[in-house]
């Protein structure tokens, strides 16, 4: 892994030695791949403005979201199944991030449970909820996160059908029995718990999940909640309007709708429509350290990674977690120091060329 210099060749190395269908499952989006494509090279048509002669000794990283400080922007973005990648899966995932000082967000779908997920963690958590049919189960997932110490949800909203992901189909993949979702295990039918077929079937997915039951949710916790998965400005102001704090502007990493528009086109809309009040995440196809200096600089607060992570995943468990997301925090302090900014809170829209 240490040959490596930057996370698109993490992904040829995991390639080769994952199992194709594994490796397809994690890479793959819906119908053509136009927007997994569109997400990266979206941001590889911004052109950076850098600022001359600013003096950008002792950079820092950190930032404040909902209050809270974090080391860096940097979050790993809610996956599935990752034991498919690697036997620790998530367990190594957390400790990775909290080595490189990401902020990891663990998904409903993960192969261990929350409860043992945060008390592995060594930096700050949140959790990803999907609303599932059954709302004591769901409220249970809510209730559950709070007292582990999680400290925001992001709740899921593209996902009302799976998306048609044709290398899958053409796979037939099928997660493997014994990789159980275990944060609902005892909960849910046990050939819904396998999610096998359940992947197509859409589990326990409540389709006619809308904006009553973010209110409904909110309601339900004291943690602040972020809609994960808004494109329009439109949408984020209707999600803070039924009592969200924040959006993750997300397209699923281009697993959902082909041809959604990309998050770095749809960023700059919301930033406007809801003006400061509330956090905005962005996630899809950051794979450099300029990906994130470029998304914070169009005015979103974190940047998720995921696939990435699930490659240093593969290549190395907790270790190759942590190097993939540390290449990237690398990356991204040269960046900073090219573009003369010392502070997080210099990153500003004028870095972009319009
Ligand atoms: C995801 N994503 C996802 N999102 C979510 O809300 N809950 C989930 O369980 C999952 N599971 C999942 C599995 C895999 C294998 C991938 C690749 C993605 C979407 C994820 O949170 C994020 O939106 C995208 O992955 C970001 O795009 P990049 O960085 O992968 O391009
Ligand atoms: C995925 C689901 C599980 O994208 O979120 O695979």
């Amino acid at each position: 892994m240490n040959d490596l210099v930057n996370l698109l060749e993490y992904e040829e190395r995991a390639r080769q030695v994952l199992p194709r269908m594994v490796y397809d499952y994690f890479a793959s989006g819906a119908g053509a791949e136009l927007t997994v494509g569109a997400n990266c090279s979206d941001f590889d048509r911004l052109r950076l403005r850098p600022r001359a002669l600013v003096g950008v000794g002792n950079r820092d990283h950190s930032t404040t979201v909902f209050g809270q400080k974090i080391p860096s922007p940097i979050a790993v973005a809610p996956m599935a199944f990752q034991k498919l990648a690697h036997v620790d899966g998530e367990m190594a995932s957390v400790r990775g991030s909290g080595t490189a000082g990401a902020l990891f967000v663990a998904s409903t779908m993960a192969t261990y449970r929350m409860e043992e997920m945060a008390a592995a963690a060594t930096g700050p958590i949140w959790f990803q909820l999907y609303v599932f049919k059954d709302r004591g189960l769901t409220r249970a997932l809510v209730q559950r996160a709070e007292t582990a110490g999680f400290t925001a949800l992001q709740v899921t909203s593209d996902v009302p059908v799976m998306g048609l992901r044709e290398t899958d189909m053409r796979n037939a993949f099928q997660v493997p029995p014994e990789f159980k979702i275990k944060n609902v295990e005892s909960e849910l039918p046990p050939s819904d718990a396998e999610m096998g077929d359940a992947l197509y079937a859409n589990c326990q997915f409540d389709v006619d999940l809308n904006w009553k039951d973010v209110e409904w949710l909110c309601g339900l916790t004291k943690l602040p909640v972020l809609v994960k998965g808004i494109l329009r400005g439109d949408d984020a102001v209707r999600a803070l309007d039924h009592g969200a704090k924040g959006v993750v502007v997300s397209n699923h990493g281009g697993r959902q709708l082909d041809t959604a528009i990309s998050t770095i086109e749809a960023l700059p809309e919301i930033v406007d429509a809801i003006g400061g009040r509330g956090e905005i995440v962005i996630d899809g196809g950051i794979r450099r350290g300029i990906d994130i200096l470029k998304a914070l600089a169009l005015g979103a607060t974190v940047a998720q990674v995921g696939r990435p992570v699930i490659w240093g995943l593969s290549l190395g468990g907790e270790d190759g977690v942590a190097r993939a997301l540390t290449l990237l925090r690398n990356e991204f302090d040269n960046v900073m120091a090219q573009c003369g900014c010392r502070t997080v809170k210099a990153i500003t829209r004028d870095l972009v060329a319009r």
